[in-house]
């Protein structure tokens, strides 16, 4: 069975990529950093800041793995803004010190790095949709640091430690953090539903456009992504996206209309950003054509099992 070390296991990607790398024959462990619990259900556990060079070396050198998934990283914009250094730090040297510790302790695992479409940024506005051939101009420090990390991990491939590279759009689901925008939304809606929350839904920037993947249609991505380590020549950056544009007062509308209470939106000027891309659309044409993979799940399925997620949580909410 082929051995995967994946890092972020704990986050909302990772526990959700791990049963599906399970179901697809891997033999997960799960590096988890110092402070976050561990509740995955990887086959093996260790603990890990991946800020840490030591720790890096003991985690790869102790799971010997065949392949590796660096989901570990600081993905909230807004955080990027609010702490620059500790998103450079996780970001950026983090991937580092796996890298450091895979050349040494695992030269010849196959290693898959989730970047972001992010990194696009200012190309958006020039473009309908962005390829990888775009060049990428980033607009807020979490994606200049994943510009950053993308680099370290070329320069590791030009030094002969095997991967590639992802480009991943918005991907949402259950048990992603009220952090992000369609959970946020849930949540709220879910809170009044149970009144819990008086009837009024903050928001942020309703006119930026985005391009929204089910998580589950991401994590396929990945998994189709690791058998390109019996492609040589294959590409080594590759977009993940729908091709679809969707307006976030279309999302909310969607969401909206899901519920039967009266609820009013209101703007939350705290959750518009210093900066923002209006519009973020991904050409995944690469990907499609070179591992044949297409996302499966409409969006309305995925609203609707985010919002039936948060009113469990709702019922248990104080
Ligand atoms: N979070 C949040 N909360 N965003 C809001 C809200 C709100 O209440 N109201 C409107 N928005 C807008 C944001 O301004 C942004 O334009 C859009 O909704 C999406 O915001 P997020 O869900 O926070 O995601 P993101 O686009 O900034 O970044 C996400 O996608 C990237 C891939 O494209 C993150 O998941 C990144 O980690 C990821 O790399």
């Amino acid at each position: 069975m082929p051995r995967l070390l994946l890092t972020g296991a704990n986050g909302f990607v990772g526990k959700i990529l791990t049963v599906r790398l399970q179901q697809a024959g891997f033999h997960v462990t799960a590096l988890s950093g110092n402070s976050t619990p561990v509740d995955s259900l990887a086959d093996e556990h260790l603990i890990g800041d991946i800020r840490d060079a030591n720790a890096m070396a003991h985690a790869v050198a102790q799971a010997k793995p065949d392949y590796v998934v660096h989901l570990a990283a600081i993905s909230h914009v807004p955080t990027s803004f609010k702490d620059p250094l500790l998103t450079w730090q996780t970001n950026v040297m983090g991937s580092m010190n796996l890298l450091e510790a895979i050349k040494l302790h695992a030269p010849q695992a196959f290693v898959l790095f989730p970047s972001s479409s992010e990194v696009y940024g200012a190309a958006f506005k020039s473009a309908n949709s962005v390829d990888e051939n775009t060049t990428p101009q980033p607009l807020n420090p979490y994606a200049a640091s994943k510009v950053a990390a993308e680099s370290a991990f070329r320069e590791y491939f030009r030094q002969g430690v095997k991967g590639v590279i992802a480009r991943p759009f918005n991907h949402i689901g259950a048990q992603q953090s009220a952090d992000f925008v369609t959970a946020s939304f849930a949540r709220q809606i879910a809170l009044i539903e149970a009144g819990k929350q008086a009837p009024i839904l903050k928001v942020g920037n309703l006119d930026a456009v985005r391009d929204f993947l089910d998580v589950q249609d991401v994590c396929s991505a990945y998994i189709e992504l690791l058998k390109l380590a019996d492609k040589p020549g294959h590409p080594s950056c590759l977009n993940i996206a729908s091709g679809h544009s969707r307006k976030i007062r279309e999302v909310l509308d969607l969401l909206l209309s899901l519920s039967s209470t009266k609820i009013e939106v209101e703007l939350d000027p705290e959750r518009l950003r210093p900066s923002d891309i209006p519009v973020a659309v991904g050409n995944a044409t690469l990907l499609r054509e070179t591992t044949g993979w297409q996302p499966q799940i409409p969006l309305q399925d995925t609203l609707r099992e985010l919002l039936d997620y948060w009113r469990e949580q709702a019922r248990h909410a104080s």
